[in-house]
């Protein structure tokens, strides 16, 4: 099957060739900390989701809609390469990773892909119809008819991989946000989605997921939310997600020790508190802490590599960066405590208004008030120690510096 590479948004580092010096120096083959989606032998080191991997492939195998929503970078791409290696032969399947934001368009896409990962039926001259679509532009109405009739001849039913569909902008000129375009696009594709014979499973944004999952559960039919007989949500990662994931990218870029030989304990910690739970934003930390590592000379990336990585953007001063590191250490802070004002030499209010700036910036959070005095602690650190998983979409009313670090992680312009 041919699939078309689509470019993946770069990660913002140095030149390959340093980023090569940087993990060389750390003992490692290859580059461990790629934030692009898994796909081929990267697959290998594929972590988590077995029970969702499961539910899905049933709803696979019954040839129904799936809707597959999540964050930015939470791995719906990966999944989806995953689930498609474990497709039998008795179904065909075809996949569209284009960045797609118009009916005609995904419906030429679909039959272009059709025509090569499937051999021709009976009756129907592929190769005319290739040229055809390729030199005469059929119109939207001629593709989906040849569509139909090819994947009503086919004596195996069809499934879609749709990557992808969730990268839809906003229409700004008719006011529409990214999940009504969506949703006006599924619309169009309506015809094409209630054929039999195929089923489609389509990555969707996180936001469309909070929106639709109720009607979806509900089994109401009012809209083309019908159409999905699933729309599951790609969970955010506990920290024992995130601790495999970086064992298994260690062992196979070959690093010989275990991962507290590459990467301080606390450097950790900072890091699965930034991540919040996404592993894209992980290995971003992970890959630009292990390139400051690797400029220090250091024998392990270290709290401070990471520290230098956000400070880049946030410009926090040695004082925030010493509670930060309490904090990372020590699980919580109290601005009244006596070992952590010896050890900033600070007095209690110094300590709490520095803890206040660092909470502004979302990079800790108070978690808790004993004996009238406010506990801090790295952000996220309360799921880690009752290990929640799922957690409410959040809404963010304000800005702050800490989402704009997040935003800069995920490659957006803050
Ligand atoms: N199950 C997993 N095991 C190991 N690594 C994973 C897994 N899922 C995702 N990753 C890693 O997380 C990062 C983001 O994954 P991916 O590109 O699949 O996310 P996505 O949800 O498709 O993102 P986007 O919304 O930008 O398309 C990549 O570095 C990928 O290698
Ligand atoms: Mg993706």
């Amino acid at each position: 099957m041919k699939l078309k590479k689509r470019p993946k948004p770069k990660p913002a580092v140095r030149g390959q060739s340093n980023v090569e010096t940087a993990y060389r120096h750390f003992g490692l083959r290859t580059d461990p900390f790629t934030t692009l989606a898994l796909q081929g032998h990267d697959l290998d080191y594929f972590v988590g989701r077995a029970a969702l991997i499961d539910r899905l492939l049933s709803a696979i195998f019954s040839v129904s809609n799936i809707g597959v929503a999540g964050e930015p970078g939470v791995g719906k791409s990966s999944l989806l390469q995953l689930l498609k290696t474990r497709i039998p032969r008795d179904f065909h399947s075809v996949s569209i990773g284009v960045p797609l934001d118009d009916a005609s368009y995904f419906l030429s896409e679909l039959l272009r892909e059709m025509l090569v990962a499937i051999s021709p039926v009976p009756g129907l001259n592929f190769k005319e119809i290739g040229r055809r679509l390729e030199r005469e532009g059929l119109t939207k109405n001629a593709v989906f008819s040849i569509t139909r009739s090819i994947i009503s001849r086919l004596k195996k039913p069809l499934l879609v991989f749709v990557d992808d569909l969730e990268k839809i902008k906003g229409d700004r000129v008719q006011h529409l946000t990214r999940s009504e375009r969506t949703l006006q696009l599924l619309e169009e594709l309506k015809a094409v989605l209630e054929l039999p014979n195929v089923g489609f499973l389509i990555a969707l944004q996180e936001e469309f997921y909070s929106k639709v999952s109720q009607v979806v559960r509900e089994g109401a039919e009012p809209t083309v939310l019908g159409l999905f007989k699933h729309v599951v949500l790609v969970e955010k990662w506990s920290p024992a997600e995130f601790k495999e994931a970086l064992r298994a990218r260690l062992e196979s870029a070959g690093f010989k020790g275990e991962w507290e030989d590459f990467l301080e304990p606390e450097a950790l910690t900072l890091a699965l508190s930034l991540a919040s739970g996404n592993p894209r934003r992980f290995f971003y930390l992970l890959s630009e802490g292990m390139y400051r590592g690797f400029q220090r000379k250091g024998k392990q990336v270290e709290f401070q590599d990471l520290f230098e990585a956000v400070n880049e953007h946030l410009k926090l001063d040695l004082v925030c960066k010493k509670l930060l590191y309490f904090l990372a250490k020590s699980g919580r802070a109290v601005a009244s405590n006596s070992d952590l004002q010896a050890f900033m030499g600070l007095d209690m209010i110094s300590i709490a208004r520095r803890l206040e700036i660092l909470s502004k910036n979302r990079l800790a959070e108070m978690v808790d008030v004993a004996d009238g005095a406010k506990v801090y602690a790295l952000p996220g650190t309360r799921e880690t120690i009752t290990e929640t998983k799922s957690r409410p979409p959040v809404q963010i009313t304000h800005t702050t510096m800490g989402e704009k670090i997040y935003n800069l992680l995920d490659g957006q312009e803050p």
